[in-house]
């Protein structure tokens, strides 16, 4: 297997959706064939074992990155089929030294197609290293004015640091140019392209409270299906969306309060 593609899914400010969608896009990746790990590079808050059903593994990143244990024993098989690095939070490993993040990296790509990167919020120093860590950037924004700022900043590092950015992911979109900003005016904002909008979608949520991501709980979720469009197109697949998902998720829904 050739080297995978490192991706950072990163948004400045937090909150965003960047957790949800590393693990939904993870998930999708590996639905379409792809050997996909995921890392949760977010030390400080460290929560992608939550988002995989709290899923716990002896061997954190923070243990490799000290040089106390080898990449390949952090890493685990979710039964979703992807694999995973999780971090540690207990307070000591807030903070580790991050210079052996590029190996680490790259010794999981060298066993997948992606290894998607669960960066932090804020922009400082350690920021700035993970950046320099991974082959490309994802930036994932909701259609505010705040998170199109920090965005925006986290774009202007990536270009002096020239860190290559795949675009912009919108999420939590709700579709009131009243109260949202517009994809023309994310784009103008923060210079870079849309890759794709992902709606607000209250599944999400629910999925993250029953322990499963949402691509696997509810796959017909509006949220799933775009998660799904955008996998397909970061990875060249074929996708067909479902037809009469709208129908099928209300008949669903109906036969669920049946029961
Ligand atoms: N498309 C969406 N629609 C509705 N809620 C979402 C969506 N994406 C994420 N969320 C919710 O937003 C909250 C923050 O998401 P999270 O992935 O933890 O953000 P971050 O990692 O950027 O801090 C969670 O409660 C999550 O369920
Ligand atoms: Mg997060």
């Amino acid at each position: 297997m050739s080297k995978g593609r490192i991706i950072g899914l990163i948004s400045g400010k937090g909150g965003v959706g960047k957790t949800s969608l590393t693990v939904n896009l993870g998930v999708s990746l590996s639905d379409f064939g792809n050997e996909v790990t995921i890392v949760d590079a977010d030390f400080a808050a460290s929560n992608l074992g939550v988002y995989l059903g709290r899923y716990d593994h002896p061997v954190k990143i923070q243990e490799v990155l000290q040089g106390d244990a080898e990449p390949e024993s952090a890493i685990f098989r979710h039964p979703t089929g992807i694999k995973g690095i999780v971090s540690s939070n207990e307070i000591d490993f807030v903070e580790p030294d991050i210079s052996n993040l590029r190996e680490v990296l790259e010794t999981a790509a060298e066993q997948s197609d992606y290894v998607l990167v669960d960066c932090p919020p804020g922009l400082n120093s350690t920021v700035e290293n993970i950046m320099m860590s991974v082959d490309e950037l994802m930036i994932v924004t909701m259609p505010t004015q705040t998170s199109g700022v920090n965005a925006a900043q986290i774009i202007e590092k990536a270009k002096e640091l020239r860190q290559p950015v795949l675009g912009t992911v919108v999420n939590k979109v709700s579709g009131d140019p009243e109260i949202e900003l517009i994809d023309r005016e994310i784009e103008m904002m923060t210079e870079s392209h849309i890759l794709h909008q992902i709606p607000h979608d209250h599944t999400m949520r629910k999925s993250l409270f029953e322990s499963e991501p949402l691509v696997k709980h509810e796959p017909l979720a509006e949220a799933a299906l775009e998660i799904k469009e955008l996998a397909a197109s970061v990875g060249g697949h074929e996708y067909q969306r479902p037809r009469f998902a709208k129908l099928k998720r209300k008949l669903g829904n109906l036969s669920g309060n049946l029961n």
